[in-house]
């Protein structure tokens, strides 16, 4: 994990790097978040599965750094006081908070942007760019990211079913989950049934992993979460922390977790890292 995320952090600290642009403002803003840190989940996930598939790690290095854009413009977004209205991320004051909501918005515009125009510029053949592109676009747009994040917000300050969290979760978070691991088997030219393995791990993966991020919204601390704390409350979001409790958020982890481990087995031989990955994530403390 940590060789993976050497690899990434190096290869985004190429993007957006030319101080004489007269536009650097816009381009300090999105390297700001984007070099802030975290966990590289999406790419380390995208380049394992690349590996797995046979792959070549290396030229699948700027669809990595790609869905890593587009996830960090979702959080520059999703702070934004007209959505979540956070103030601290990845330990750090938000983007709008340094930069102001102006920048911050143009950051996560132009970040979604050069996502695909990296994708495109990736030295891999060109049908496997337009795959993983493909993926990508279906996740961020009205059936991912930006689906999700509407009904999330719609639904504050009302309490829904369980069923209608699955959703949003699905959209909001899964869906980007699904995509790194599909895109790193598109980008290996991998087979159908290694496409659908992908992606229902993803899907296991992906729903563990915001149930937990709830958990931790509850009962993490801001040093360790480099998050604020209790933020979900504040806004009134459903939470699965809020709608089931603790005890209950971490059966259906491990169960989940499970299943997403399951997939792997039943489908990949050399995926011993993919499933201390998935055990990692679900008892992840940030
Ligand atoms: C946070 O994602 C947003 C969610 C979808 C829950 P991460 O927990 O992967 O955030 P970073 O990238 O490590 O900061
Ligand atoms: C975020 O969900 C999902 C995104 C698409 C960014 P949250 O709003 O719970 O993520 P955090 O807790 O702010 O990272
Ligand atoms: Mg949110
Ligand atoms: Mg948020
Ligand atoms: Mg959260």
């Amino acid at each position: 994990m940590t060789d993976y995320k050497t690899m990434i952090d190096h290869a985004l600290e190429s993007y957006f790097n030319d101080p004489n642009v007269s536009y650097h403002t816009l381009t300090d803003s999105m390297r700001y978040s984007l070099l802030a840190g975290g966990k590289r989940l999406r790419p380390i996930l995208l380049l394992e599965f690349c590996r797995i598939s046979g792959g070549d790690v290396e030229k699948a290095l700027p669809v990595a750094c790609a869905i890593e854009m587009i996830h960090t413009y979702s959080l520059i977004h999703d702070d934004l006081p007209c959505m979540d209205n956070d103030d601290l991320r990845r330990g750090k004051p938000t983007n709008h908070i340094v930069y102001g909501e102006c920048t911050a918005t143009l950051a996560g515009d132009a970040l979604q942007a050069e996502a695909f125009r990296s994708v495109l510029s990736a030295d891999l053949p060109a049908d496997r760019k337009a795959a993983c592109a493909l993926y990508l676009s279906e996740a961020s747009g009205v059936n991912g990211i930006c689906g999700g994040q509407i009904l999330d917000i719609e639904g504050e300050g009302s309490i829904l079913t369980t069923k209608q969290l699955d959703e949003i979760n699905r959209l909001k978070t899964s869906a980007l989950l699904i995509a790194a691991c599909k895109m790193g088997v598109a980008s290996a030219g991998g087979t159908e049934l290694q496409l659908r393995a992908a992606e229902q791990f993803g899907r296991y993966l992906g729903l563990a992993f915001q149930i937990r991020d709830d958990v931790l919204d509850v009962l993490s601390t801001e040093e360790e979460l480099g998050k604020p704390i209790g933020s979900d409350q504040e806004e009134g979001k459903n939470t699965y922390m809020a709608l089931l409790g603790q005890e209950q958020c971490e059966q259906k982890i491990s169960e989940l977790t499970l299943c997403a481990k399951h997939t792997l087995t039943s489908n990949f031989e050399d995926c011993d890292y993919l499933l201390d990955l998935a055990d990692s994530m679900a008892i992840r403390r940030n």
